[in-house]
């Protein structure tokens, strides 16, 4: 809810879990003088603001500068502008903003400035959603003639002062979502993603906790930066201790002089307790705000991807056993990967070239969608739209399309096509659509395997306005956002697609990490997780198939292996988890997944529950040997402390051998208090490592 205190240059933003106050002197651009737990109605804003300003002493200014929602270079800010710009001579210009206006729209507050003598107008937006507790802000800068944007901020948060680290997440090909802690120190904590993409590098996100924070208790500030052409984060401590964090497009972005420019949407949470609080609001709010389900209601099905099944040796008879065997074993999509086009053999042609493949389909696509059809299962397909080899008939035809010189370093032996040019984009929406209308086909697995040659917005936004169009001409068709693994993850492509890839790593072991990494800003329902093939490509791993059907059930379940290499038990052992996950998917995927804190580091737990808090799964993978010999106990969260739980272990036919003790765990479900649960904890059984226990709770 949001309420208006016209009383002074302030306003303030509430919900039940945090509230935000902006404030200005005179009429200069706010700051932002309180973001956490929600103060009361009665707070004076003009005394509050009064009494959050810093002394001045020796070797200081006589006033300190603002730190606004775009600090200003022009008014002796000691770090980084949020506005940085020049005219179209290149001479910059310093903005320095008055206030102009405000407005109260569809529960969001929009703040106008004005700087007469630069012809500027900034804005700054803030929407909070009190049900997800996520806050969205963007910027945008209006030019009365046209000029060079360097550097647009999304409306700045200084950063919370009791608070010693920061967290935010870099990666690589099959190790996305790897977490940096970094202390605050004087000086710029400076991320910039100048892929051209989201990037595995540099997720788009931050996590700044309050000190002392878990997963489960203290204070904590998150930032996710909804876009996908590659941010900059500036995290930066001011000589004085302040602190700020400014997230934006990577810098110099804006090719073009313009009159309008605008920065995508940033999402901001707080929670009071723990980490937990910042991950469920955003889970929540990518799946129930951002997504935009063709049919929220309908279950998402078991996946079956060929691509590490078969590569590029797509054969029609060998592609319809598999399928046959897929369907058995639970999978209701059937998704076939790279390969089907052109002269595709290998990774070095045929991209943008999107007609069936005569030689491998000499009936064209029908005889296999038709079988997968027979199966019960849908037909979903790859294409990887932005790009193009070198060997290919359209860049044969159109070698101008292809964006970068003749010099330029291939990437996986192929070019990015020039999403900005509006005649690429109406030939590959000619391309794809004729295959989609061609074809009863629900679901497109959208690639995207290398960087930019240079980073520019307008390549970001081409590629959203042909997702947009698709999505408009097919609107049952869902998406999956795929570049390399993860590539492509951010909330901007996930308003218009349905699903990541998280990796290409489908070894379970780095997969049980990343999920539980990426869980602090993604839902299940949308995070892709296959069971890999025994031996795993990827890194040579050989896992169990208990552990890794049942890492790919802690999200959208799907199966990659070649399943004509499954044994018997293997095969049985994948039916009974996807059966129980299709038995639990209702209530499962639309639940929050709390990260647990382990007492022990060898174990990564997680406990999913649901949203009306009557039932809970655990999820507890022991991804290493313990230090210990016998399990330490694991503390739940969120219970009901007065509220009796039964607790079942769902999979207790796993336990080794050498799991010899008396425990009432092993011999059947126990019922507990909330309180023991989780100020004691569950002790479960003694286990291998790269196994995972799966413990389901109910209260009663
Ligand atoms: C990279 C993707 O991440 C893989 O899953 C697969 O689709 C290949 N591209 C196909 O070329």
């Amino acid at each position: 809810m949001l309420k208006v205190r016209p009383v002074t240059q302030s306003w303030r933003l509430d919900d039940a879990r945090m509230t935000l106050v902006l404030a200005a002197r005179r009429d200069r651009l706010p700051e932002v003088v309180y973001w956490g737990v929600p103060l009361p109605e009665h707070e004076d804003l003009a005394t509050l603001y009064a009494a959050g300003a810093l002394d001045v002493t020796g070797g200081m200014l006589d006033e300190n500068p603002d730190l606004s929602i775009c600090p200003e270079a022009t008014r002796t800010f000691p770090g980084q502008p949020g506005l940085i710009l020049r005219g179209q001579d290149g001479t910059p210009l310093l903005p320095k903003f008055c206030f102009d206006r405000m407005d109260i729209r569809d529960g969001g507050l929009r703040l106008h400035y004005r700087d007469a003598e630069n012809g500027l107008a900034y804005d700054a937006d803030f929407v909070l959603d009190d049900d997800t507790h996520v806050i969205t802000a963007r910027a945008t800068l209006r030019a009365d003639s046209p000029v060079h944007l360097h550097w647009l901020a999304a409306p700045v948060i200084p950063g919370p002062q009791l608070s010693d680290e920061m967290i935010d997440f870099s990666g690589r090909w099959c190790g996305e979502f790897q977490p940096n802690r970094t202390p605050w120190s004087a000086g710029i904590r400076y991320r910039e993603n100048r892929t051209g993409r989201t990037g595995h590098e540099h997720f788009p996100g931050l996590i700044v906790p309050g000190r002392g924070a878990t997963n489960t208790q203290g204070e904590a500030w998150a930032f996710h930066y909804g876009w996908s052409g590659g941010h900059r984060m500036i995290a930066e401590e001011l000589p004085d201790g302040r602190r700020q964090i400014q997230f934006g497009h990577a810098a110099r972005m804006e090719p073009e002089a313009s009159t309008e420019f605008r920065t995508a949407p940033l999402y901001l949470t707080y929670s009071s307790d723990g980490l937990n609080g910042c991950a469920v609001g955003f889970q929540r709010h990518v799946r129930d705000r951002i997504v935009p389900w063709p049919d929220p209601d309908r279950p998402r099905p078991v996946h079956y991807n060929c691509w590490e099944a078969v590569y590029f040796d797509h054969d029609v008879p060998k592609l319809q056993d598999i399928a046959t065997r897929a369907a058995g074993l639970g999978a209701e999509r059937f998704v076939l990967d790279d390969g089907w086009f052109g002269q595709r053999d290998d990774d070095t042609r045929s991209l943008s070239d999107w007609q069936v493949d005569p030689r491998k389909y000499p009936d064209g696509l029908d005889p296999l969608i038709a079988h997968v059809h027979g199966l019960g299962m849908t037909f979903g397909i790859w294409f990887e739209p932005e790009m193009i080899n070198p060997d290919s008939d359209l860049h044969r035809a159109h070698p101008d399309w292809a964006l970068g010189g003749e010099d330029q370093t291939l990437g996986r032996n192929q070019k990015v096509l020039d999403m900005a040019n509006p005649e690429v984009r109406d030939f590959v929406y000619g391309r794809m659509a004729a295959i989609l209308s061609a074809h009863d086909i629900d679901y497109i697995k959208w690639d995207h395997n290398r960087v930019l040659p240079m980073p520019d917005a307008a390549q970001t936004r081409g590629s959203y306005a042909l997702l947009d169009r698709l999505r408009e001409a097919f609107p049952k068709v869902e998406i999956e956002s795929c570049a390399s693994g993860g590539g492509r993850i951010d909330f901007g492509i996930l308003a218009r697609t349905h699903r990541v890839w998280l990796s290409d790593s489908n070894d379970a072991l780095e997969r049980l990490r990343m999920q539980h990494e990426a869980a602090l800003f993604l839902p299940a329902a949308i995070t892709g997780s296959h069971v890999g093939p025994r031996h795993c490509h990827t890194s040579g791993r050989h896992l169990d198939i208990r552990f890794r059907a049942w890492v790919a059930a802690q999200r959208h379940m799907g199966f990659e292996m070649d399943p004509r290499e499954l044994t018997e038990d293997e095969a049985k052992a994948l039916k009974r988890v996807t059966d129980w996950w299709k038995a639990n998917r209702g209530w499962l995927l639309a639940a929050d997944i709390l990260r647990l804190d382990s007492a022990d580091p060898a174990v990564l737990a997680e406990q999913q529950m649901a949203r009306d808090a009557g039932r809970f799964v655990v999820f507890a993978g022991k991804a290493a040997t313990s230090a210990q010999i016998a399990p330490r106990p694991l503390r739940l969260t969120r219970l009901d402390p007065g509220a009796r739980y039964r607790i079942d272990l769902t999979n207790r036919a796993d336990a080794p051998g050498l799991s010899r003790g008396a425990m009432a765990l092993k011999d059947g479900p126990l019922t507990l208090t909330g309180s023991y649960l989780m100020h004691h904890g569950v002790t479960l059984p003694w286990s291998f490592p790269e196994t995972m226990w799966v413990v389901e709770g109910v209260r009663l």
